[in-house]
Parts: structure tokens; C-alpha cells; sequence
């Protein structure tokens, strides 16, 4: 079948086998089915940080697991088990109208509850490991279901286990997260502040949905629309390169932004870009957004082996002039 309806890139590419699991059971069918016939399996949640170069050879379980359940509750804290095939976003406007506070800023990122350990995903100075409290998944090898704790994750920015030494490894079925009763709202990044004042929301009586209505409306602005454009959000991670390296690219682009971290330098790539001149090329039915050049987008039709072969050209393009390695985000298949 085609999975063009599976992916916010919009590549039609076709899988041999495709089957939508609502449950533990389904998945563990599948698998055996799978493991009988050989098949090489993918997982699927919503598709939004995959790229398709080409049709494959396998079964795709697409997650559809839904429910959402508190799970254990104190005075100031709820724990909440969501189901891996629950909209992220979903989830966010019910945690916000349940006044649950954690993932507000993390709003209208695309995609699944289950994906969202996978990279830790982030935003508006916002990461799920800070609400991450375990998950359930399924050792694809023992088809025996395990509890992961926070620690065994391995957080880190856009990274965790699932991404590197588990890859393949694990099916995460349902993901509970720590949610505060006691909202503290977290307003100190970019355009935050500024959007709830131009919003005219009073100071003092923000509430979590202020935080969300700001923060949508900020990615409104300058992301694309899936739906209307096919892309998978940042392309490639933002570079951590060391203070010696990053003390001599100042003495070329002194305008140069840049976030310190624990260890190293952090430079957003979106600037990287824009400074070479990609921001708003296209090549034929693929490009490079306008408004954000972290953003790589199919205008229609067009192919995933074209969109990798213009990361391959801007990853080589950001090393000859900058001397910086840029990595994907997104996951290639
Ligand atoms: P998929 O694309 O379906 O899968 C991603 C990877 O996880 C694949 O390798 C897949 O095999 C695996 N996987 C999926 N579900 C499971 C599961 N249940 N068990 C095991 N493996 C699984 N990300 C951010 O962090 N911050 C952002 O601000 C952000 N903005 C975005 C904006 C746009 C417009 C788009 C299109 C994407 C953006 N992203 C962002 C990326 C994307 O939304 C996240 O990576 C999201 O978590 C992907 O979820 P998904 O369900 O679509 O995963
Ligand atoms: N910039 C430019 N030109 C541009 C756009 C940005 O020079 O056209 C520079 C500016 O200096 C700007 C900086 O890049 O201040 C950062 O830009 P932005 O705030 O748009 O964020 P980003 O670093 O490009 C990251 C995440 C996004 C997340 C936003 C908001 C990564 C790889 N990407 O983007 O996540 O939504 O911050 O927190 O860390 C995703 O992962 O798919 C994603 C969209």
C-alpha cells in the first residue's frame, strides 16, 4: 500500500504489508507473523519525522493504541498512562483543560504519545524528559513486555536509547508522564513573552492555555502546515561545536547566535543556512523553507531520495564553510 496518508513529508512510497495495532495483543501478532515470514518490520506512530527514500520490503505496524488514564495522584501531582496511538497534541489540550501543567509549551508538535520519548522531543524551553516518567514497551526480541524508567532512556537532546543502542530494540505501547497540579509557567524563551503581551493576555493571570494559544501561534508562523506542505519539522539537530572552535567562527560572524551548554557550544543551524544562502531555494519539487531554513518540504510529488540528496549537499556545503558536521533529526528509511 501507498504511504503517502503516513507521512507529513508526503513521499509516496509503498510498504509490502501494513496493519494498524490498537493493542498489545495486535502487535505481538504481527510480530509473530513477521518473525515467521522473515519480514522486516517498521513502526509507525504519525509519520512526522520519517523520510521515505524508497519502497520497502516489510511489515509496517502502524501504533494505534489509544486511552488516557491517571494513573496514581498526590496533592500536587498526577501521573497520567497514555496510550502510544494517542495525537501528542490531543493529549496536550486535554492535559491543559484537566490543569495539568508540564507539556504546554511542547504544543501542536506533531505526531504520537509513543514517539515522543523516542527523540525527547522539544520546544519553547520545553523537553518530555522533564515530565518523563516511565514507559511500557515491547522487547521485539522476548515479545515480552518491560518497564523503562527515565534514567535507562538516556535523555538528551533529540536522543535517547530508542534512537541509538535500543534502536529497533523496543515498541513502546504506552508512555506515563509526571504532570504538576501547581502550574509554574515557563515563559523565558524567544518569542514567548512577547506574543502573550501582543496576544493581550494579563501577566499574573496567565494560564496554561495562554502558554499553549502563544506558543501555537508562534510555530503557526513560521513552520509549515503538514497538511498543506509536506515536511518533518527540523530537518537536521542544532550543532554543539567546542568553545575553541566556536571563539574563532565569532572572529568571521561576530552576529553569530549561540547558546552555551554543559558542554560546548550550541549553534542554531537555522542560521548556519540562512548565512550560506539556502533559505527558500528550491530544486525542482523539493526546497528549503522560506520562512524557516531548518525545514526541509516536498512542494508535491516530489521524491524522497531528492530531499536526502539535498541534506547531503547542505551537510556538505555547512562543512566546507563552517567546518561544522550537521546530523539529521529525521530518521531515514
Ligand atoms: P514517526 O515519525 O511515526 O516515527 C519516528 C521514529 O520513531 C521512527 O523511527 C519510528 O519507527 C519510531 N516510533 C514511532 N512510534 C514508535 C513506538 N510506539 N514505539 C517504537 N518506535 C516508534 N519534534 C520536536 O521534538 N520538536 C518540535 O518542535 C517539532 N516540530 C515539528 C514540526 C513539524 C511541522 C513536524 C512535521 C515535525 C516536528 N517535530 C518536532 C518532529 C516530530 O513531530 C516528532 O519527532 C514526533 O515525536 C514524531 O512522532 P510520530 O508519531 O510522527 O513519529
Ligand atoms: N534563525 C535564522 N534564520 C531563520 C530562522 C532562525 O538565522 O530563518 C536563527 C535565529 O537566530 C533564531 C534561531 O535560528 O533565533 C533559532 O530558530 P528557531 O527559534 O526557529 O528554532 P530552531 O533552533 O530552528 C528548534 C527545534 C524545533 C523547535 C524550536 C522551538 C531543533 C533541531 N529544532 O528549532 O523543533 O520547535 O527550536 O523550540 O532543535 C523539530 O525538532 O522538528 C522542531 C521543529
Amino acid at each position: 500500500i501507498s504511504l503517502k496518508p503516513y507521512n507529513t513529508f508526503q513521499i509516496d512510497k509503498n510498504a509490502r504489508f501494513f496493519v494498524e495495532a490498537h493493542s498489545i495483543e495486535d502487535i505481538i501478532e504481527a510480530l509473530k507473523v513477521a518473525r515467521d515470514q522473515s519480514l522486516p518490520v517498521l513502526i509507525l506512530g504519525g509519520g512526522s519525522n520519517v523520510l521515505l527514500t524508497k519502497d520497502i520490503f516489510a511489515l509496517v505496524i502502524k501504533i494505534n493504541i489509544k486511552g488516557i488514564e491517571v494513573f496514581r495522584e498526590n496533592d500536587t501531582h498526577v501521573w497520567v498512562k497514555v496510550g502510544a496511538g494517542e495525537v501528542w497534541h490531543d493529549f496536550v489540550l486535554h492535559a491543559i483543560d484537566q490543569h495539568w501543567a508540564g507539556i504546554e509549551n511542547l504544543s501542536l508538535i506533531p505526531g504520537t504519545v509513543g514517539a515522543s520519548p523516542m527523540q525527547n522531543i522539544g520546544a519553547y524551553g520545553a523537553e518530555i524528559q522533564e515530565v518523563f516518567d516511565h514507559l511500557e514497551a515491547i522487547n521485539r526480541t522476548s515479545l515480552e513486555t518491560e518497564t523503562i524508567g527515565k534514567e535507562a532512556c538516556k535523555f538528551g537532546y533529540r536522543e535517547s536509547i530508542f534512537k541509538n543502542v535500543a534502536r529497533d530494540q523496543y515498541i513502546i505501547t504506552h508512555v506515563t508522564y509526571k504532570l504538576s497540579k501547581e502550574p509554574t509557567f515557563n515563559i523565558s524563551y524567544g518569542a514567548i513573552q512577547s506574543t502573550l503581551d501582543e496576544m493581550g493576555r494579563k501577566e499574573n493571570a496567565y494560564t496554561l492555555r495562554d502558554i499553549s494559544d502563544a506558543v501555537i501561534k508562534i510555530r503557526q508562523e513560521k513552520l509549515p502546515d503538514p497538511q498543506k506542505l509536506g515536511n518533518a519539522g527540523s530537518f537536521f539537530k542544532n550543532p554543539v561545536i567546542s568553545e575553541s572552535q566556536f571563539e574563532q567562527l565569532k572572529q568571521l560572524y561576530p552576529e553569530i547566535p549561540f547558546y552555551p551548554q554543559e558542554k560546548g557550544i550550541k549553534i542554531p543551524a537555522a542560521w548556519l543556512l540562512e548565512n550560506a544562502g539556502w533559505k527558500g531555494k528550491t530544486f525542482g519539487n523539493v526546497g528549503v523553507h522560506k520562512k524557516q531554513p531548518l525545514v526541509l518540504v516536498n512542494y508535491g510529488d516530489g521524491d524522497g531520495a531528492a530531499i536526502k540528496a539535498l541534506a547531503n549537499k547542505i551537510q556538505r556545503d555547512i562543512k566546507e564553510r563552517f567546518d561544522i558536521d550537521l546530523h539529521p533529526e529525521v530518521n531515514f528509511i
